[in-house]
């Protein structure tokens, strides 16, 4: 089932949310519903409160970026901690489908090790970099009530704000499901 994506202003975004056990009422029918509004909407990551849950955790698909390199990532994370960033830091132009139309270049470590649990519960370890690293960073930051606005200078974010406003009151045409906080 195809969920609306919550847009820029609600509240949902800004709150930290909350770990989930095994026996999460829906959690099957969750993952596999934010898969398919994710593709829905050619997003290559979705976190929880993205489709106003504030619960940790988020999915990625990087296979629009594959490359020989880094090979495409696909993964759901359940109670993610990013227990170590390294590396350089590095520019890439983000976006996100809580904000439509506005991509901006952030700056974030190259590298990272999460522990996490995957969609069995089990209790991994991994390291990432490239690509992959910085769709996790992006969506753990939306676990954490954060978005990649957060990163930019003062100066960017008041030439956003108008921009961000209209999002928030649905002036903004998207071609995937929304649900705008101040549009009723
Ligand atoms: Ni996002």
């Amino acid at each position: 089932m195809i969920l609306p994506i919550v847009a820029f202003g609600d509240p949902v975004l800004r709150k930290k949310a909350v770990n989930i056990s095994k026996d999460y009422d829906g959690l099957e029918m969750l993952l596999d519903s934010m898969f398919e509004t994710m593709y829905a909407s050619h997003g290559v990551g979705l976190a929880a409160p993205q489709v106003g849950k504030s619960i940790n955790l988020f999915m990625l698909d990087t296979a629009p970026f594959e490359d020989e390199k880094y090979p495409a990532l696909k993964k759901v994370f359940i109670n993610p901690e990013i227990i170590d960033e390294s590396g350089e830091i590095w520019e890439f132009e983000e976006g996100c489908l809580s904000i439509p139309h506005i991509r901006e270049n952030v700056k974030r470590y190259t590298s990272l090790t999460i522990r996490y649990q995957n969609e069995n519960f089990e209790q991994l370890e991994e390291s990432y970099d490239g690509i992959a690293a910085r769709v996790i960073q992006h969506e753990y930051d939306h676990c954490q009530g954060k978005l990649f606005v957060d990163h930019l200078s003062e100066l960017k974010k008041r030439l956003l704000k108008n921009k961000l406003i209209s999002i928030s009151k649905g002036a903004v045409k998207v071609d995937y499901r929304m649900r705008f906080p101040s549009a009723r």
